[in-house]
């Protein structure tokens, strides 16, 4: 026993002191993401030191902001305590009394120097990004390192958001998340100033959300049998009798947890409940809310194309349902805006079925070359579902299908086949939230390497990082027209993300460009220096604990044809990356020539490359015929 209590001893003594003795560092540069409107370096230094003294102007200790401060700096380890104002301090925070125009409800200025570091802001929103540039501006390792005194550059930022709607989205029903992957999402979000997370709780895969009136759609519709271990795209038949184990949901207390500790950081939660399409899900549950009496529905296992599975538009009690199940999302979802989907309705069902017909007939709908009556149902059915909602104080938004047949001027339109449909609805003056697959799906793979792991669509479709970097959400629109543009997204369809650590490799560091599409002005936009930027924000996620991508390590070549042979130039998309080659068809090694200059090669070459980054050998070997 006395071993023991000295064993402890010890060790307590030893924690203490690592954590009173911590590291010295001195950063030299900043690396801020998303680049802020205005950052002047100025002469001298700014000292961060640890125990660091907080002092509040305008906000009190017991405010959300305060609190999620003090709590981040104790993680840490810089031992934060609150002084009263006008003592010395190391950070202050001072909520203006006036509010400075420029700023805006979530912009803040930043000053450090040899005074201290001042955050000040119109908002408590703009404190919390003021402190998200200030925890950037600490060392890259500051997530797993003890540091006593920090040097920092002094500085002056002001900075403001370009798009109100910076969103990042998670399907959770294709795969299911625990809640603890949905709080590090959130936490990464809030990293980056992103703050719409887009909740995707209904599919034809699973239902993930408690629904008391509707029990069903969880103890049946939340569960699949499970094929996992499968290929996605070609799944085993369900056999009869088999039980669907795969799956789960988050009950109302999971919700309000998740709501509270989005809120925390200054993140709306917006819940996904699709209709009319996407519904296996509901219908295995409550199969009286198709169109067919004659099928039999089950939780989709796995692909599910075309998704055909639909409620029936001509059937009262799907609004009834449906307005049931909006009810007890009001009562978990506070913020303004549900989306109700509408994307990829399959509507051969509807065309076969009396009641849908006979409602077309009642409505008086007609098919017009670029608009069945079909579409109109459709429509007509979401203006419905959104007139209850707007009576709730509610807004919507639908996916840009619900363009087709007609939308109504409140409801806010989810441009993903492009940004055509955006830009039509932003004519015509609906509020717009840009998401086209080209720029915003981080389902697709990062590069065309032959070593990444499998995700959507084929090898060839991919997004990379310096793409997702291009993307302007206001591009093809008037000054005008473009004041509908909310902002936009990036979304994360989880077809084929089994594990967390999936889920962040495709999000990260595609989040960083994404983060800076969305809040840095277009001029202070550059892709030279948001790569050395990334460089370091890839050491910086992987010190908090995120799997992210380290790149793309293909090289990209430019090739010309000579009289004789061809000239080879070889670019790498991470910067530092060296590769090594042969061209006598040997396996290349880290002993092999480095790629200096562009290669002179004979016809019927091969040229075999690897390449190293931060010394190490990356994916491997890349062979092309010449
Ligand atoms: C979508 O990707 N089907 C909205
Ligand atoms: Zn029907």
């Amino acid at each position: 026993m006395k071993q023991k209590i000295l064993n402890l001893f010890v060790l307590c003594c030893f924690v203490l002191c690592a954590v009173a003795c911590g590291k010295v560092a001195e950063v030299t540069e900043y690396s801020i993401i998303p680049e802020p409107v205005q950052l002047d370096v100025a002469d001298g230094t700014a000292v961060v030191c640890s125990p660091l003294k907080i002092s509040l102007s305008g906000i009190n200790q017991d405010s959300p902001t305060a609190k999620y401060v003090g709590q981040s700096l104790s993680k840490l380890h810089m031992r934060p305590s609150f002084v009263s104002e006008g003592e010395e301090f190391g950070l202050l925070f001072v909520l203006n009394k006036t509010a400075n125009e420029e700023l805006g409800d979530e912009g803040y200025t930043l000053d450090a120097n040899a005074d201290g570091i001042t955050i000040s802001a119109n908002t408590e929103t703009g404190l919390f990004y003021g402190y998200q540039t200030f925890l950037q501006m600490l060392p890259d390792d500051i997530a797993g390192t003890t540091y006593s005194k920090i040097t920092l550059p002094a500085c002056k930022i002001v900075d403001y958001p370009r798009y109100e709607w910076r969103g990042s989205h998670m399907d959770v029903c294709r795969h299911f998340f625990p809640m603890s992957q949905i709080k590090k999402h959130l936490d990464v979000m809030a990293a980056y100033k992103m703050n719409r997370f887009h909740w995707h709780l209904t599919e034809d895969q699973g239902w993930r959300l408690e629904i008391e009136k509707y029990p069903l759609l969880t103890e049946v519709g939340a569960w699949r049998v499970d094929r996992n271990d499968e290929d996605w795209n070609y799944p085993r038949p369900v056999e009869p009798g088999e039980k669907p184990t795969y799956g789960g949901f988050y009950s109302k207390k999971d919700v309000a947890e998740i709501i509270e500790y989005a809120a925390q950081r200054h993140i709306e939660v917006v819940p996904e409940i699709e209709f009319p399409g996407h519904c296996c899900a509901v219908l295995a549950a409550y199969p009286e809310l198709s169109c067919r009496r004659d099928t039999v529905y089950g939780v989709a296992v796995a692909d599910y194309w075309p998704p055909t599975a639909i409620m029936c538009a001509g059937n009262d009690s799907v609004q009834t349902f449906l307005k049931d199940v909006f009810d007890e999302v009001i009562e978990m979802f506070p913020f303004q805006y549900i989306h109700v989907g509408g994307d990829e309705a399959f509507k051969h069902d509807w065309e076969q079925c009396p009641k849908c017909q006979a409602r077309i007939k009642e409505l008086g709908f007609k098919s017009e070359p670029d608009s069945p009556a079909e579409a109109k149902l459709q429509s007509w059915l979401t203006a419905e579902i959104e007139k209850y909602l707007i009576s709730k104080g509610k807004r919507i938004i639908g996916w840009d299908e619900i363009l087709e047949g007609f939308v109504t001027p409140s409801c806010t339109v989810m441009s993903w086949r492009g940004t055509k449909g955006g830009i039509e609805a932003a004519k015509k003056g609906n509020d717009v939230i840009m998401t086209p697959t080209k720029y915003c799906y981080f389902d697709y793979r990062q590069s065309d390497s032959l070593y990444q792991p499998q995700a959507i669509g084929r090898a060839s479709t991919v997004l990379p990082i310096s793409r997702v970097y291009q993307f302007n959400p206001s591009e093809g629109l008037s000054s005008t027209e473009a004041t509908h543009v909310l902002g936009g997204q990036c979304n994360l369809w989880a077809e084929f993300i089994k594990t967390c650590e999936h889920q962040e490799y495709l999000l990260l560091p595609r989040l960083c460009a994404m983060s800076e599409c969305l809040w840095s002005p277009m001029e202070r936009k550059s892709w030279e220096r948001f790569q050395g930027k990334v460089e370091h924000h890839k050491d910086r996620l992987t010190n908090m604990g995120y799997n992210v991508c380290w790149g793309a390590f293909k090289p990209v070549m430019t090739i010309d044809t000579l009289a004789d042979g061809y000239r080879v130039a070889m670019e790498a998309e991470e910067i530092g990356t060296e590769f090594h080659y042969t061209i006598d068809g040997t396996e290349p090694t880290e002993a092999s020539p480095v790629y200096a200059e562009p290669l002179v090669l004979p016809k019927n070459a091969t040229l075999k490359t690897i390449a190293t980054y931060r010394n190490k050998v990356r994916e491997g070997v890349y062979t092309f015929e010449f």
